[in-house]
């Protein structure tokens, strides 16, 4: 299911920082980005930014005290509210830190970590409960792909991990698709491989939840986004955003990527 895209899916650019930055340098690098994103620069795009824990308080500050339009994200969270869970943050102290998306089930946490679908639908409801946007990833590995298991992969991961979710609410998600191979290879899937699975993803959708939440849900693309791709990623029609690792590290970059329309043909 391919369409052009509508106007209600307002793109949603958002910097996977993973685990890099201390609170200092998340501190300088908010700022640059404030700095180098200029007031009409949102007008079109959402922003998210998603550091380590440690340093969300402080770009939460700098957010709020320079009222900065970038949304704060975070990367992960446990799924239950509070309790003997030793080490884990809970959704409900994101929520309280301004927090507006979590991203779930990245790859990093499923293949290093042990997360199953399972899991990454607990985290999503307890995500969604709190009150914020959940960006569930999912993706193939390079063997998968080639051995033309990629949509299954995909298809098995978005059913698991969105099971028991309703269709009004799936409408205001976002899903990310990353394959595994591109991420911090600098290999990017080409724009029509992109283009491809998130219309598959999208059509998916359309089967369990309706055309309509089909047609609402927000569809990322990641995996070695960088300025120079992202003007042509975003130019298809099914990619509604860009979820971005390590070019999102460098300011000047990252802003740039959130301007793709100013490069684009
Ligand atoms: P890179 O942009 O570094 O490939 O990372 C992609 C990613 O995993 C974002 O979540």
């Amino acid at each position: 299911m391919s369409s052009k895209k509508p106007d209600s899916r307002t793109p949603l650019i958002s910097g996977n920082w993973k685990m890099n930055h201390n609170h200092f340098e998340a501190i300088q690098t908010i700022q640059k980005l404030a700095y180098a994103l200029n007031p009409e620069d949102y007008d079109h795009v959402d922003v998210s930014v998603h550091p380590p824990f440690t340093d969300l308080r402080s770009v939460q500050t700098v957010l709020q005290a320079d009222e900065v339009p970038i949304s704060l994200g975070a990367q992960n969270c446990h799924w239950e509210t509070s309790g003997a869970f030793t080490g884990e943050i809970s959704p409900a102290m994101l929520a309280k830190l301004d927090v507006s998306y979590v991203i779930v089930g990245h790859s990093e946490r499923r293949e290093l970590f042990g997360e199953t679908d399972e899991i990454v639908n607990r985290k999503l409801k307890a995500v969604l409960a709190a009150g914020m946007t959940p960006i569930l990833c999912v993706g193939e590995t390079l063997d998968e792909r080639q051995a033309g298991a990629a949509e299954a992969k995909v298809d098995g991961q978005i059913a698991g991990s969105l099971a028991g979710v309703k269709a009004d609410v799936v409408a205001a998600m976002v899903v990310a698709y990353e394959p595994i191979w591109a991420i911090g290879t600098g290999e990017t899937a080409t724009s029509s491989d992109a283009q491809q699975m998130c219309a598959h993803i999208r059509s998916r959708v359309a089967d369990t939840w309706g055309a309509d939440t089909a047609g609402s849900l927000r569809i990322q693309y990641g995996g070695s986004v960088k300025p120079s791709n992202a003007p042509e990623l975003m130019s298809q029609p099914d990619i509604d955003g860009a979820l971005v690792g390590g070019a999102s590290l460098v300011a000047d970059d990252f802003a740039r990527i959130v301007n793709y329309r100013l490069y684009q043909a």
